[in-house]
């Protein structure tokens, strides 16, 4: 019989990251259940301030929202949102949710420290009552909020920041600048921009949030790239701006977005990226960059933790598992559905290289009987995390996202192509976790994601209906 695993590496590193699931699906109870059990609780920092207003449209029941407002240290900002945003009767029907203004290079101060604000709440609360690490995960393509997202969860004292879809070389250096409160900057990307013209940049003077001095220095929190290739941990092992504390490994069978194959696209009789011996990540030459490492994808099995173990990572990152878990923040009745599907074999988990407009693979849930965003959606964009800046004929900046509607889309001079199978993940995300827009045509639907192996849920489930994270940290660490 095999012994259980010690809780930490002999190195103090959790040996199970939960891994950042936006939107809104690792969220702080989540992350707090898996942190007091002394592993690595991750929230998701992804659209997180339209989170947070739907929160008080809603009432914020059982007042979490407003404990943490009660601890924000930048005077006046929470009462602000307070007065704009919370709705005591939210019993009114039809829900339909106020809006925020959509992120562009440059927004107004009170709309960074909304987003400030958003990301400080859900790590103060992941954080509450007790001393285990919480880190944040943001997507480095989601660029507009994302540094104003890195300095509201510093505030709150996260402890890791985790940072995957695209190259995040510069976040670094931004956490550095923010810890000292300290102007951050990085660069936009700007598509249709002629080759020789100057950079646009993305940037946040946290001094500018505050009306007078701000509080003290802030801890650095370690930063932890998602990497789908061992050259991309090299290059930013060697030319990030600043520290990189490690990687977490992701491969292609994890949920969420995936990394597209190398080379030339191919796709198998489904429809699917076929990935190949390229894509293997060669763990020789990351154990060679001395830098502790995670493995993600099909990992969460106790089997799966003792083989990363065995091949030099600190331990494995697992989403798939703790997305269907009674603390994450998908709905009830979307977890109940999924798991019934998965006890009788009636779900499926294709590899969708459409579905997200930001071009990277996206894994969909299929369950008979549940009805999921499809091509009858009437496209509109007004979440708008996924549109990228483009530069306009008059030479200013533009949005735009290949998901909206179609004729928009073309008149900002994108191509028609990539608009086809596009589908909005902002609404479909921000539905799975029970605040779906109300419109006159109905209600937005969800759009699930999960990894290859959710079908092997079956045997952990063992005939229950429903568990608990800490049902799925015992089982990791074989408890
Ligand atoms: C519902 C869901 C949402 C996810 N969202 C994100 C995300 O926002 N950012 C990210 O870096 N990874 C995301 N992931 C990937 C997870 O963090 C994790 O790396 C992956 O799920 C591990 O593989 P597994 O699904 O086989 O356990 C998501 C995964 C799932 C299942």
């Amino acid at each position: 019989m095999q012994l259980p695993l010690a809780s930490a590496s002999p190195s103090g590193l959790p040996l199970v990251i939960q891994g950042g699931m936006g939107v809104g699906v690792s969220n702080w109870r989540l992350a707090r259940a898996v942190a007091r059990l002394g592993q690595l609780g991750v929230v998701s920092g992804t659209a997180l301030d339209t989170l947070l207003v739907r929160r008080l449209q809603d009432g914020d029941p059982g007042g979490d929202v407003r404990r943490a407002f009660e601890r924000f240290p930048i005077p006046d900002v929470a009462a602000a949102v307070l007065q704009q945003h919370f709705r005591a009767d939210s019993s009114l029907a039809p829900r339909t949710y106020g809006l925020l203004p959509m992120y562009r290079r440059t927004v107004s101060v009170a709309r960074q420290q909304l987003t400030v604000l958003a990301n400080f709440v859900e790590v103060w609360l992941a954080k509450e009552g007790h001393a285990g690490p919480v880190g944040l995960n943001l997507l480095t393509k989601v660029q507009l909020p994302n540094i104003a997202s890195l300095y509201g969860a510093m505030l709150a004292g996260v402890d890791y920041v985790l940072m995957g879809a695209g190259i995040p070389r510069e976040i670094p250096g931004v956490l550095d600048a923010l810890a000292e409160h300290q102007p951050a900057q990085m660069r936009l990307d700007v598509e249709d921009a002629a080759a020789d013209e100057a950079p646009e940049w993305l940037s946040l003077d946290p001094r500018a949030l505050w009306p007078a001095e701000p509080c003290a220095a802030l801890e650095r929190p370690r930063f932890l790239p998602v990497v789908s290739a061992t050259s991309l941990a090299t290059t930013l092992a060697r030319k990030a701006n600043g520290r990189v504390d490690g990687f977490v490994v992701e491969r292609p069978t994890a949920g969420g977005h995936n990394a597209p194959p190398r080379g030339e696209l191919r796709l198998d009789d489904r429809g699917q990226p076929v990935y190949g011996e390229r894509d293997e990540v060669d763990l020789e030459k990351l154990r060679a960059l001395g830098l502790p490492f995670w493995l993600a994808g099909g990992t969460g099995s106790p089997h799966a933790l003792r083989a990363a173990r065995e091949a030099g990572a600190a331990g494995v990152q697992v989403g798939t598992l703790f997305a269907y878990c009674d603390e994450s923040g998908i709905t009830d009745v979307l977890k109940a559905q999924v798991l019934a599907g998965v006890a009788a074999g009636r779900v499926d988990v294709r590899t969708d290289p459409r579905a997200s407009p930001t071009g990277y693979p996206f894994k969909l849930v299929e369950v008979d009987g549940l009805a999921t965003q499809d091509d009858t959606r009437r496209r509109r964009c007004d979440l708008g995390y996924l549109r990228v800046a483009y530069r306009r004929p008059d030479g200013r900046l533009g949005y735009r996202c290949s998901a909206e509607p179609v004729e928009d889309y073309v008149a900002k001079g994108g191509d028609v192509a990539d608009t086809v199978g596009r589908r909005c993940l902002c609404n479909g995300l921000v539905a799975d976790v029970g605040h779906a827009q109300t419109r006159d045509d109905g209600v937005e639907r969800p759009l699930l994601t999960a990894g290859d192996d959710l079908r092997e849920l079956r045997g952990f489930l063992a005939g229950r209906a429903r568990y608990t994270a800490r049902d799925v940290v015992d089982y990791l660490l074989g408890a």
